[in-house]
């Protein structure tokens, strides 16, 4: 096993929908990282206790491999533990897998962080404001960011604009409403943190039901956040499934914004797959 390579063990798992659940795993001790980064996560099939459960009643053998995939961190920096938010993709050779965790069950850590969605990309002066726009479990590194007092000291505003197919998709806005409440006091600022809820494929009432791209052109997403959107304002933040980063970061270059390039620039981007 590489050195990098680390045992973690399963903490708790939340099941938000069928296909969408989070857990928490042990942190090492010399793991560090930013709020945005992402790790690679392993599972050995043969090794989670769901299948040695099955295959005690006799159930066929399974791979004894370890698959890694990219993991973006959901939990703070600061944390004592590490909190991960996974889709379920039903052939997906690790997710197929994932899905069984269990308290207890070991994974595999790979503790060289990686990724630049990360605040620290931008060169100050810093604008006033920062927009982050996640689809899915994109959202994931926006929470770390989120859970770091350091984000809430730097911009005048934060905007988070979570789209989602359905409302039960929507998974941490408990959380999302916590954070608002209690960094918004911790800053003296309780209307800093916008949170726009975007549901697709069903109405629901409070949140905004067309793709970010439309709503960035049509100024929807601007009048729901109450703020401007400007070149010499924002930061833009984009992680999540790749045809919406594209589609976005091009609308976004519309609208008079640039990539972020040597810490100049507004968009940064991160793509799941
Ligand atoms: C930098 C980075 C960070 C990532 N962070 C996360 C994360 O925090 N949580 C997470 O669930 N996944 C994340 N992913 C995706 C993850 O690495 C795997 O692709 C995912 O776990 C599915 O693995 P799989 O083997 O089951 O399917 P794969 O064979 O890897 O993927 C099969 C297909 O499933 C779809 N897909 C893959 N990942 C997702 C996803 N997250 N949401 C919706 N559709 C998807 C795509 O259509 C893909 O082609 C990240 C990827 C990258 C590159
Ligand atoms: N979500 C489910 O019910 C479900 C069920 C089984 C399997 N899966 C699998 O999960 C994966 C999808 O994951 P996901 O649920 O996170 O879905 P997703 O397709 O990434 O959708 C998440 C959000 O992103 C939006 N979006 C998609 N493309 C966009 C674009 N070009 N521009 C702007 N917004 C865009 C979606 O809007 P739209 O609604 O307009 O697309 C939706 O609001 C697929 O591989 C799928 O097979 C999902």
């Amino acid at each position: 096993m590489s050195a990098n390579i680390q045992k973690v063990t399963v903490l708790s798992k939340t099941t938000w929908t069928p296909n969408l659940f989070s857990f928490t795993v042990t942190r090492p001790d010399s793991f560090k990282f930013t709020a945005g980064q992402f790790v690679r996560l392993g599972v050995n099939p043969s090794k989670l206790n769901y299948h040695q459960q099955q295959s005690s009643e006799g159930a066929d053998e399974v791979p004894n491999e370890d698959i890694f995939r990219a993991y973006s961190i959901v939990s703070s920096p600061f944390d004592e533990v590490l909190e991960f938010f996974s889709i379920v993709i039903e052939d997906g050779a690790f997710t197929s897998e994932l899905q069984h965790l269990q308290v207890g069950d070991e994974l595999l850590l790979n503790t060289m962080p990686f990724g630049f969605l990360t605040l620290a990309r931008y060169q100050k002066p810093l604008p006033k404001d920062l927009w982050l726009l996640a689809t899915g479990t994109g959202l994931a590194p926006f929470l770390s960011m989120l859970q770091d007092l350091q984000t809430w000291q730097d911009y005048e505003h934060i905007v988070l604009a979570y789209s989602a197919r359905s409302e039960e998709e929507l998974a941490y806005v408990e959380l999302i409403n916590r954070l608002q409440s209690d960094f918004g006091e911790l800053v003296d600022n309780p209307a800093k943190l916008i949170f726009v809820p975007i549901v697709t494929r069903e109405p629901v009432a409070g949140a905004l039901s067309e793709r970010l791209p439309k709503l960035l052109v049509d100024g929807s997403l601007q009048a729901k956040a109450g703020i401007e959107l400007d070149i010499d304002n924002a930061h833009v933040m984009l992680c999540g499934n790749p045809d919406m980063v594209e589609d976005t970061k091009e609308t976004l270059k519309s609208l008079g914004m640039v990539m972020n390039r040597r810490g100049e620039g507004n968009i940064a981007v991160e793509n799941y797959w």
